[in-house]
């Protein structure tokens, strides 16, 4: 580090060293006793970094005269003890920055902690600055002398006085060389000598790891065995992403560094709640209650896009890159942070970080599971010829890391239910630019031509209001709200409304259209971020809860997705329209088909409409049998048709459904295209239920009530799931559900006949939950019983035999290749219960058909 022999402007030096700093224009004294002043004047020999260390970094044994070192400190310290004691200070404050000469720390840390001194040091706290790292004391020093230099002060500081504070955060900082446990106690003995000399009380000790995670735990041991503050004093530990892999690995990591550090000493900093525009959602939803109460809801927002769009690609990160992609990289932690902050409940006192932390776990916890269909996945395609090169892969390395993700988020609680949360990132794209837009729905009709609407009167342009992150048209962070909606309240001394930019439209309108505001002081995220961490506000955090909750919500995603291979996209303004999708319910595709990927050879290949469903005989009953959208098609229309038929009849109609994942898209064909349905005079009974709670995800009701019933309407009296959740617990004999099923199917279907049945054949030849060798439910008079199944959960309720082959109709689909070979089997078998319980299907008096794709069916 440079060495100075001059304090600069705005400062006294005391004989000795310590220095008592004046700082006029802020009105206060900052003071601080640093150990770098001092070895300075003691000079170079004196420096107990450079005494362990020879300049080229080796250790060189023991440190020359440490004694003497201290001696003199003591005594310069104690000298100064009069004047230091005659200033009120709250207390000292140590800030040790790990990986002190690493990239991050050079881009934004350091200059974080400039921000910070410049902030806080005149208001009651002194400061000293340890940069640390493994680097040689030489060359840890000329770096991060040479990082001092490069620091900026606020655009409204003077060039003079600039200067004269960079001085003074240059000589509170020093660079020491930190690896060895005996190099962490001497750091702890060193601050405490300064405090205690100084006549300070020390406040606190930040430590903030910018250091790769597997260094993380012997850091974390040293500080905790040896780096505590004493009593009365707070230690911060800040940790930098990557936090874990998934959630097992993210878990793992959390109780390690659990063994180290309480709760409320670990700061995981998510740089995004750093940032400007997203620190203000929360405020801006506070300070807006008033106008946004009647419009944060379903009622009223049409869909949420949460969006970070990059140009630049992976190289040079792909050894990092290859292990997490985007999802991991991006959405799993920056992105799911902002949709909480937008969806959460709002406490009334957003300033408690309590409050704030309870109400985003909840919003995590009502984030609907994501199934494979929730997300797209795109690649560029200079990714994999990136990592053979970066990684020595072979040339016949290809890549399944995806570089873009597009995911379709919703959440089950009353005032998001149904409204679509767009989560996109990815890198070598057309712009770099990050947004969270609400747009609004509009109901409104105006009668005066679209040329004669006025920004701020029609209600039938566009109403959105966008935290607009940065990059991007604008450049800058900013807030919009639609003129159309209300003009927002935002802290004048923070937020400034922005000027006219004729000619800039954003989302489709002219700037003009909103009330736009940006940042008085833009900042960067790490400097909010430092503040926060030393203000103690943990809302601007992960905690461990909230870590382990967005794993817990991604980690299904990420390992249905695993065998996913990404769609290829150039890179930049050619990726045109490729990369654009659409939603439908749950899932989420690409809007192009990519023709590739339909036509693996030369010659077009064969649609899946151009082949006819087939009919046929099995077992003696017809048998229609398709591809699987035409197979779902007709079995769905069928089942209308047998619908409509039966409420004309009997006023009524009476469907038992199957669970497992077949009926899965025959209930979503259900859902979104059969519009004519009687659903108001159905009754939906289940076939068959697994021993869980009606919520769990495992149970075939929550399947029905993802698939079908929340997307249509069905009276509630008319829907009877099983009773397997009787008395706290699941279902024990004593407890009479399969009875109670039985005696309430006999009270409201009459002769017990079901309309339709809808059943499914497992791989084994079960069906419903009648498993073979399990007796139970395959003859006799039980209409409903309790069954064992051969895999998890073990113990289900089911309709017996007998009721399924009272029905009308019974309907069985069967699909996909696993089911090729009980197909065959059955096919031959004759009337053997026991062995197959599909083959004892039969009704009585009415009819069997079989649904089964051609997989299933043919291979
Ligand atoms: C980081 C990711 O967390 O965020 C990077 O690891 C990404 O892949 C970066 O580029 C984006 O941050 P910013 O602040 O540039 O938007």
């Amino acid at each position: 580090m440079e060495r100075r022999q001059s304090d600069g402007p705005g400062q006294t030096r005391t004989s000795h060293g310590c220095k008592q700093r004046f700082e006029a224009e802020r009105g206060g004294p900052a003071i601080a006793c640093s150990p770098t002043p001092i070895s300075r004047l003691l000079g170079s020999e004196s420096d107990p970094d450079q005494a362990a260390h020879s300049t080229d970094g080796q250790e060189r044994g023991p440190r020359r005269h440490p004694g003497c070192w201290k001696m003199l400190t003591v005594a310069m310290c104690m000298a100064l003890l009069g004047c230091l004691q005659a200033q009120e200070l709250r207390g000292h404050v140590s800030v040790i920055l790990l990986g002190a000469t690493g990239d991050l720390a050079r881009k934004y840390l350091w200059q974080g902690l400039f921000q910070l001194y410049l902030d806080e040091a005149g208001k009651d706290y002194s400061f000293s600055f340890h940069g640390a790292a493994l680097t040689s004391t030489k060359q840890g020093q000329a770096f991060v002398a040479k990082v001092l230099e490069s620091l900026s002060c606020p655009e409204d500081v003077a060039p003079d006085r600039c200067a004269e504070l960079k001085g003074q955060f240059q000589r509170l900082s020093a660079y020491r060389h930190l690896a060895t446990s005996e190099d962490y106690v001497a750091l702890s003995k060193d601050i405490e000598a300064q405090v205690q000399h100084g006549g300070l009380r020390e406040a606190g000790r930040i430590f903030y790891f910018s250091v790769p995670p597997f260094a993380y735990a012997d850091i974390a041991r040293n500080i905790n065995s040896s780096c505590r503050p004493g009593p009365g004093a707070w230690l911060r530990v800040v940790l930098e992403k990557p936090f874990g892999h998934d959630h097992l690995s993210a878990q793992q990591l959390a109780t390690e560094l659990g063994g180290f550090f309480r709760e409320e000493e670990m700061y995981r900093v998510d740089h995004y709640l750093g940032k400007q525009a997203v620190a203000q959602i929360l405020p801006f939803r506070d300070q807006n209650r008033k106008a946004l109460d009647g419009l944060w809801s379903r009622h009223h927002v049409e869909r949420v896009e949460i969006i970070m769009k990059e140009t630049v690609d992976a190289e040079g990160r792909t050894s990092f890159y290859e292990e997490y992609g985007v999802i991991r990289d991006v959405l799993q932690n920056h992105l799911t942070e902002v949709l909480t902050l937008v969806a959460m409940e709002l406490p009334h006192n957003i300033s408690s970080s309590e409050s704030v932390l309870q109400h985003k776990l909840r919003a995590f916890r009502a984030l609907r599971g994501l199934q494979k269909g929730s997300a797209v996945l795109g690649q560029y395609q200079a990714y994999s010829e990136q990592v053979r090169r970066e990684q020595q892969r072979p040339d016949s390395f290809r890549s399944l890391t995806p570089t873009f993700a597009g995911v379709l988020v919703h959440m089950d609680n009353l005032r998001w239910e149904g409204v679509p949360f767009i989560l996109m990132s990815g890198k070598a794209l057309d712009e770099r630019v990050g947004y969270v837009r609400i747009l609004f729905r509009n109901q409104a009709y105006c009668v005066l031509s679209d040329e004669r609407w006025v920004a701020d009167q029609s209600q039938c342009l566009p109403r959105q209001i966008v935290f607009y992150i940065g990059h991007g048209e604008l450049g800058s962070p900013a807030v919009l709200v639609s003129r159309n909606l209300f003009r927002p309240s935002l802290p004048s001394e923070s937020w400034k409304e922005l000027g006219a930019r004729p000619g800039l439209r954003l989302f489709g309108r002219p700037l003009s259209d909103f009330y736009a505001y940006r940042p008085v002081r833009e900042q960067d995220a790490y400097s909010v971020l430092i503040s926060r961490i030393f203000h103690g506000r943990k809302d601007s955090f992960v905690t461990t809860e909230h870590l382990l909750a967005s794993w817990g919500f991604w980690t299904p995603l990420l390992d249905s997705l695993a065998h996913e291979v990404p769609r290829l996209y150039p890179g930049g303004a050619e990726n045109g329209h490729l990369l654009d999708f659409e939603f439908g319910g749950a899932q989420l595709c690409f809007s192009q088909q990519q023709p590739e990927q339909l036509v693996p050879g030369p010659g077009p290949a064969p649609m899946p409409s151009g082949f006819q469903v087939l009919k046929a005989k099995y077992r003696e009953s017809p048998l229609i049998s398709a591809w699987p959208e035409e197979l779902i098609a007709k079995l769905a229309d069928d089942i209308e048709a047998t619908a409509v038929r039966a409420v004309r009849r009997f006023g009524t109609f009476h469907l038992a459904l199957s669970g497992g994942s077949s009926p899965v898209p025959l209930f979503q064909q259900l859902a979104t295209r059969h519009y004519g349905f009687p659903w108001a005079h159905t009754h939906l009974w289940l076939v068959d239920e697994r021993c869980v709670p009606l919520w769990d995800p495992e149970s075939n009701f929550q399947h029905l009530q993802t698939h079908l019933l929340q997307h249509i309407r069905v009276p509630y009296y008319n829907i009877h799931p099983m009773p397997v959740h009787l008395h706290q617990r699941l279902c024990a004999e004593e407890d009479q559900g399969a009875q109670t099923y039985a005696s309430e199917i006999s009270a409201l279907v009459a002769n017990s006949s079901f309309d339709l049945v809808l059943l499914g054949m497992g791989a084994d030849g079960h069906t419903a939950s009648l498993f073979p060798q399990s007796p139970s439910g395959l003859d006799g008079e039980q209409l409903v019983v309790l069954t064992e199944s051969p895999s998890r959960p073990f113990q289900r309720m089911s309709l017996s035999l007998p009721l399924i082959n009272r029905a009308r109709k019974v309907a069985v689909l069967v699909m996909g290749r696993v089911k090729r070979e009980i197909t065959m089997l059955v096919s031959r078998v004759g009337h053997e219960p026991k062995k197959w319980p599909i083959s004892g299907v039969l009704p009585s008096s009415g009819q069997l058909v079989w649904y089964m794709d051609y997989e299933a069916f043919l291979g």
